[in-house]
């Protein structure tokens, strides 16, 4: 079948890791269920995985992707819920599984024609949304989801700072913010990243590491060591930082430690989701009208042009792949 996936690690040129072409499926446990892909998208997690950070060599070539929407053997159109959790798992907050992982780290990833996945992890697709915008959510729509209500804890009429405008966690926490009633500031290094995130939604953008109009209740980080001080910064005593991601890198100049106890702060860590916060995804989807914001649509063929508007930068929003086109 079609597929996208890693045959080897690059940290500095990923695309020279990536193979976009034929591959045989490869084997997953017995009972999982197939969905034929109609849609599928790109986190900066598959290329994260192509410079071999999360991906043990011994596990290539590895199907990449983790987030996908398609069809059952059934004809039931399905959403994948992409948190795999060790089998006999008994929690019930799925990322509390230490032993959990994402399609494409152990299993075979969405970037294909065809996905297998456990049967607990496929979720109906409500008629509402397209396959295309189902397939944004698994991952940075499910993660800004958790990360704003239950991670901040935030409540409307409350201001959350969301640093990086353009990436598919930001624009998702900047969108599904908006609509349930908070107060939306984000940053961005690009001032017309910033300007079309207050288009999308945002109150009001701020180049990244300027200072802000009054302090925020929650700040949303995913950029990491280039955003840390800013975002410890930019709270009111009190005030939660969530931490998702380190996109610029995991080592800030500055810890900021004496700052955090001092003000005093909560720091949290979040990620993805549970299966009951994605089932109320969906449905805040449906009830809101919101959705996904998407910079394009392309085939799965062309994966790899997919991947260059990642590292260049360019891209406001998720980047969807098809094998059907
Ligand atoms: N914890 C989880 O479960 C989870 C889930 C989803 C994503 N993540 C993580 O969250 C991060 C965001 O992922 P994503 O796919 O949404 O987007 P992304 O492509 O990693 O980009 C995020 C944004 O960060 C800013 N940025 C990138 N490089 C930067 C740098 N060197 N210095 C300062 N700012 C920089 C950019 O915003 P501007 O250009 O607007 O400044 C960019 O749009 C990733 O690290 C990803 O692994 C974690």
């Amino acid at each position: 079948m079609l597929a996208a996936y890693a045959v080897t690690a690059d940290a500095d040129a990923p695309l020279n890791a990536l193979r976009v072409g034929q591959i045989e499926p490869p084997p997953v446990p017995a009972g999982w269920v197939e969905v034929e892909v109609r849609a599928a998208s790109l986190n900066h997690h598959d290329l994260f995985s192509l410079r071999g950070i999360g991906l043990a060599e011994d596990r290539l070539p590895m199907i990449l992707g983790c987030d996908a929407a398609g069809v059952t053997a059934e004809g039931r159109e399905v959403v994948v819920y992409a948190v795999i959790n060790e089998p006999g798992f008994t929690g019930n907050d799925e990322t509390y599984d230490p032993r959990r992982s994402l399609l494409s780290e152990l299993y075979p990833g969405t970037l294909a024609e065809v996905v297998r996945v456990p049967a607990e992890n496929i979720v109906a697709k409500p008629a509402e949304l397209t396959f295309g915008e189902a397939a944004c959510l698994p991952t940075a729509w499910l993660t800004a989801y958790r990360a704003l209500f239950t991670s901040a804890a935030l409540r409307p009429g409350d201001t959350v700072l969301i640093q990086g405008a353009g990436g598919g966690f930001a624009t998702a926490a900047m969108v599904i913010g908006r609509a349930a009633g908070l107060r939306v500031w984000v940053t961005s290094r690009d001032h017309r990243r910033a300007e079309r995130a207050v288009w999308l939604g945002a109150h009001q953008g701020f180049e990244q590491g300027a200072r802000l109009p009054e302090r925020v209740d929650a700040v949303l980080d995913s950029v990491g060591a280039a955003t840390w001080s800013h975002s410890v910064n930019s709270l009111k005593p009190g005030g939660r930082l969530v931490t998702v991601g380190t996109t610029s890198g995991a080592e800030p100049r500055s810890a900021e430690l004496t700052k955090i106890f001092f003000k005093p702060l909560h720091v949290v860590g979040s990620t993805m989701g549970t299966r009951a916060e994605f089932a109320r995804l969906l449905q805040f989807l449906v009830s809101t009208g919101v959705r996904p914001v998407i910079d394009r649509t392309i085939p799965l063929a062309d994966a790899a042009d997919g991947f260059a508007a990642m590292i260049g930068g360019e891209l406001f929003g998720k980047v969807v792949l098809e094998p059907g086109r």
